[in-house]
Formats: structure tokens, sequence, C-alpha cells
């Protein structure tokens, strides 16, 4: 059962002392993401996404409007959240620039293209320009081997990628030009992507009473079914005395 409060977009919630990150528009995406969960809390991961969209990354009270929205703590919400590397919990930049440092792209040159993006953005693997336009990081293998050294932009794939062809794409993204991937893909940016990804299934007709025959969660459980329902044992009653 939701128990959303109604203050949106700023708002601060005088009760429990946060800030709504989502405005109306924002909001209602929200409610559409819910709306295909048979039960609310299995909204939690597009609602990240959503707050990630509105706020650049997954803040505490970005945390706490999705807690309050779908009836869990916080502390349930950073739990699920802090488990996907896809949720940033501190500010990133715009592109986060991701360079496979795995066996295949060891071998083909993978440091030499770690060493001049440090050198363009002054700054080494794990951390964002003071600019707050790139974040760039190291990553395991990207699952693109064939394409070694392969690196990823806001998880867009390049392949092949030289030294001279990754500070290109840095110089192409900061003059506002478009970069497309190995796929084609327009780069977007890391709020684009994230209400894409938020708001992907609810984009899609339908909700969640469509498809219960294959889902679980929110109908009326059997009483065996019940949270605090557990088998009983032999022990439970007494068998073991003696
Ligand atoms: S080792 Fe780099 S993509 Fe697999």
């Amino acid at each position: 059962m939701t128990r959303r409060y109604q203050a949106t977009g700023g708002d601060i919630d005088e009760q429990n002392g946060y800030r709504n990150v989502f405005d109306d528009e924002q909001q209602a995406w929200a409610d559409a993401i819910v709306a295909k969960y048979p039960n609310p809390r299995s909204a939690v991961l597009p609602l990240l996404f959503l707050v990630q969209s509105v706020e650049g990354y997954v803040t505490e009270d970005g945390m706490r409007t999705v807690a309050n929205m779908i009836g869990l703590t916080p502390a349930q919400i950073l739990a699920s959240g802090s488990f996907y590397t896809m949720l940033k919990k501190q500010p990133q930049g715009e592109y986060l620039i991701s360079v496979c440092r795995n066996i295949s792209c060891t071998h083909r040159g993978a440091y030499d293209v770690i060493q001049a993006l440090s050198e363009r953005l002054g700054t080494d693997a794990g951390n964002t320009t003071a600019d707050g336009r790139f974040t760039f990081e190291t990553a395991e293998c990207l699952a693109t081997c064939d394409g070694a050294p392969s690196i990823q932009i806001n998880y867009d794939d390049f392949y092949d990628v030289t030294p001279q062809d990754a500070v290109a794409l840095v110089d192409k993204l900061e003059r506002g030009e478009e970069v497309r991937s190995a796929a084609g893909e327009r780069v977007r940016t890391v709020r684009e992507i994230s209400f894409e990804t938020a708001t992907a299934g609810a984009r899609l007709p339908g909700t969640a009473g469509d498809h219960r025959a294959r889902t679980v969660g929110g109908e009326a459980q059997p009483s065996d079914f019940l949270p605090d329902s557990r088998p009983k044992l032999s022990h439970d009653e007494g068998s073991h005395s003696g």
C-alpha cells in the first residue's frame, strides 16, 4: 500500500523533514512506474533511476522520496540501490567514461588509453572533472573483448579505441558535438539514459493487472504464504525433549 504524501517538487515534508525531489510531471511518471507492479515495492529500481534522472545521482532525499512513496524505509531503499553500480550515490559527470582493463583489453593497449584520458581530463580514474562534465573509471570486462581495447561512454560501446580516439571523443563531447557509438547510438547524458531506463516499462501499454499470472506479490495470499508464516518443525512440538 502506498503512503505517498502530497507535496511535490522541492517541497519539504514537514512531518519527516526531507525534500521531495519529484515535481508534478516527474511524480506522474513515478505513479505510472508503480502502476506496472502488483506490489509497489517492486518499483524500487526504476524509481531510483528516475531520481537519478532528476538529481544527477541518487541523493539521500531521493531515496527518502521513494521510500515514502512505496512504503519502505530509507534503509531498505539504500540496501537495494547500493547493490547496482549504475545507480550512483555521489555526484557524477554528465558522461561516464568506462575503460576496460581486463585481459584482452590490457593486451591490446588499454593502459595507454587510460593514461591518455587521465592526461586529457586532468584526473585519475575514479574521479569526476572539476567542471562536472566527465567521470572517468576503469572497468572489468565489458563483454566486448573482440573489440579490445573497448570503452563505454554512458554504457554505449566503442571498439578498437586508440589513445587518440579516446581523446577525440572527449573533445567532441566537450564541444557539444554529437558522438555515436559502435552501434550507431547517439551518446546521451547520464540524466537522459537514467530517464529512459526508469520509464522504459511505463511507456509500454498495460499495468500490473494485465500480467498477474506471471507476477508475484500484492495478491491476497493464503495464510501459509504470509511473511511471518513458517513451516512447523518436529522440535517445535517438543519431540526432541528427553
Ligand atoms: S577484456 Fe575488455 S571487453 Fe573483455
